[in-house]
């Protein structure tokens, strides 16, 4: 049966409005390549993670639900940031976040070439790398004003086992610690997972909420704010 909580999410005004926002910059970034070199990245369909990440072919589609997120996150008003977008699939939101006028870096599984592939059609800098639990990442050269996840697998999502907060705490200290600016932030965008019948595990949430003063937009999506040096 379909989820009730998952249903009113995707229903919410806000992400109506900004989707109607998104309409016409999208139409912009549809005409900005050449849609039957596009095509031809069907070829490496079968070489990546799942077979459901066909559905980024639907390049109008993914435009506008990139679009909207960066309209969400006002990126089009911002000043011009430097990004790190982790799990950055096809390239969508770096190349939406692009467009406002933002420098971006994406991190990706190094063994996917469909991903690999699309990144370099949309000239999207995706670099290869693993999240792995416990494991603080490499610096990709710069410090970042903005950290971005969206649909996040890295949590131990397709497992079936979603972090529970000492993995999260680990990786946000090092995030902050090490790889952002001062006053930078990072944005979650959680999915959904049916062995928690939730987003998120109770203390992972708690932690967000106490430790880095998450501000939470609906149940699935979360700003954070680097934690007070006591
Ligand atoms: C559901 S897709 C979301 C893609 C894109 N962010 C979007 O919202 O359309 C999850 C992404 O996370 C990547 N991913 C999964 N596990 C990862 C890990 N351990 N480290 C880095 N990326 C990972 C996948 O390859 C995939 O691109």
């Amino acid at each position: 049966m379909p989820n009730l909580k998952r249903i009113l999410d995707k229903l919410s005004p806000k992400t109506f409005y900004y989707d109607w926002k998104a309409r016409q910059p999208t139409e912009h970034l549809m005409h900005s390549f050449d849609h039957v070199e596009f095509k031809k990245l069907l070829k490496y369909k079968d070489d990546t993670g799942h077979p459901q990440y066909r559905k980024y072919f639907n390049a109008r589609y993914w435009l506008r639900q990139n679009v909207r997120r960066a309209l969400l996150l006002k990126l089009n008003i911002t000043r011009p940031m430097k990004i790190l977008d982790i799990g950055a699939g096809f390239g969508y939101f770096p190349y939406a976040a692009h467009f406002y006028g933002h420098d971006v870096i994406g991190i990706d599984l190094p063994d996917d070439v469909l991903f690999k592939k699309a990144c370099d059609f949309l000239k999207v800098d995706c670099r290869d790398y693993r999240i792995e639990p416990m494991t603080p990442m490499p610096s990709f050269g710069d410090r970042f004003d903005f950290v971005t996840a969206f649909q996040i697998c890295f949590n131990g999502h397709i497992e079936g086992a979603p972090w529970e907060a000492d993995k999260w705490d680990f990786f946000l200290e090092d995030l902050f610690k090490n790889h952002m600016n001062e006053g930078g932030r990072v944005y979650l965008e959680m999915n959904w997972n049916s062995t928690i019948q939730g987003w998120l595990p109770a203390n992972v949430e708690a932690l967000f909420k106490t430790k880095y003063k998450g501000q939470f937009d609906g149940p699935a999506r979360i700003m954070l704010f680097a934690p007070v040096e006591k």
